[in-house]
């Protein structure tokens, strides 16, 4: 395949066949690395194959900022890594593709997607620099609205491409910035080797990879990834219409960015068996995680065991906490965390509720959803759509007893 020199773990799981990669760990494993996933376990969406980089040149990678600026230039990431020395900035933030859970939606109705688990999603320590610098230094004229930016990976369509919104990228409450380095080290080839951009609270696929543009715009991304990819369309939209009509496409309107509120059970596992004829256990720890989008915390995660008649409040950590305090106080990676950080929430959030076996005993399954603090809370219907993106109805785990 192209991507003979990407080395990859065993445990993941294939998605797309051989290629492109596209790959998630087991739920389980994924849970057990706790907050930060190992480079190693991180999900990875590829549209096509991995650009190569030398290990010599590593650094001498460039990219161009463009467009709608008065001054255009081109700049290297050891001169990015130089000149902004004093902006470098070390952050936790967890990538969700937007197609997280799609498996779900393929089972009621085949969706244009293929079948993402729910191990779509990963956190790491991104280490760079805010976007916002970078785009300061061109100097963008009035009229630019969007900033485009474009990947090296060339697909059947071009290189993949997106954009987001210009006053997005100068929120200092938004978080975005340009990384090279993962868990403090450089970024695995999967995962943008060497440069890419973070869109933290956003689908994982506004977050180009293997950067090489960002371009300044008065309109969204005439991308064809931009355009084909990332939407959720009207629910009575099927693939086979939205193929013949292209204006769903161009509607902005259906563009997605800020991920929805989503959790999911981790244990017990989809085929677990639950002691629960024997008593040898007295309660069960229900665990799993939680997730919001465009930096809105979770303020609740609840779980029902009789199908939403009742609900019981499960205990939620927030690892991310530790973390900002930890990188506030020191320059873990060379990069310190800005103080804005404190008022927004762009990681998942674990959380448990132990629930007596008797309980589990008198009931079939276990279902979770949760609320962010602008109170969106997962529905108990499923909205399907023809790209099968954003999946978030309550995750339901069927009980399984011994004989
Ligand atoms: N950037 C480029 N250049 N090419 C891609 O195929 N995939 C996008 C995004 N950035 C993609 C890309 C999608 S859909 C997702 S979900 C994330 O990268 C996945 O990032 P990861 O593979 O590091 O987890």
């Amino acid at each position: 395949t192209p991507d003979a020199h990407v080395p990859r773990d065993a445990r993941l799981i294939r998605l797309t066949g051989v290629h492109p990669f596209n790959v998630e760990a087991p739920l389980t494993d994924l849970f057990n690395e706790g907050f930060l996933t190992s480079p190693e376990l991180f999900y990875v969406r590829n549209h096509g194959a991995v650009p190569q980089v030398e290990e010599a040149s590593l650094f001498d990678w460039e990219f161009t900022v463009e467009g709608l600026v008065d001054r255009p230039f081109k700049i290297s990431l050891r001169s990015l890594m130089e000149d902004y020395a004093d902006q470098i900035i070390t952050v936790p933030v967890t990538l969700v593709c937007a197609g997280n859970r799609r498996k779900e939606q393929n089972m009621v109705r085949k969706s244009k997607g293929f079948s993402w688990g729910p191990g779509g999603v990963s956190t790491a320590l991104f280490t760079g620099v805010p976007m916002s610098a970078i785009i300061a230094a061109a100097k963008p004229t009035r009229r630019a609205r969007y900033v485009c930016m474009e990947g090296a990976d060339k697909l059947p369509n071009g290189y993949y491409g997106t954009s987001v919104k210009r006053n997005w990228v100068q929120d200092p409450n938004r978080g975005i910035m340009l990384a090279w380095k993962m868990n403090g080290e450089l970024l695995r080839p999967d995962h943008g080797r060497p440069l890419r951009a973070v869109i933290p609270g956003q689908i994982g696929g506004r977050s180009v990879k293997w950067l090489t543009k960002l371009i300044l715009t008065e309109s969204p991304s005439d991308n064809w990834y931009h355009i084909n990819d990332n939407r959720v369309l009207p629910t009575m939209v099927s693939p086979e219409e939205s193929a013949a009509d292209p204006s769903w496409w161009t509607d902005d309107r259906y563009a997605i960015y800020d991920l929805n509120s989503n959790s999911a059970i981790a244990y017990p596992a989809h085929d677990e068996v639950l002691p629960l004829s024997t008593r040898a256990v007295e309660t069960y720890d229900v665990r799993g995680y939680a997730y919001g989008g465009g930096g809105r915390r979770i303020t609740r995660v609840e779980i029902t065991l009789d199908k939403g008649k009742t609900w019981r409040l499960a205990k939620i950590d927030y690892p991310e906490d530790r973390y900002r305090e930890a990188l506030e106080n020191t320059n873990l990676y060379g990069g310190r965390l800005d103080m804005f950080w404190r008022e927004t929430s762009f990681c998942w959030c674990f959380w448990s509720l132990a629930i007596s076996t008797d309980d589990l005993a008198a009931s079939a399954d276990i279902m979770v959803r949760c609320m962010d603090e602008g109170l969106a809370l997962q529905p108990r219907e499923m909205y399907w759509s023809a790209l099968g993106m954003m999946n978030n109805p309550w995750f339901r785990i069927v009980i399984h007893r011994e004989n």
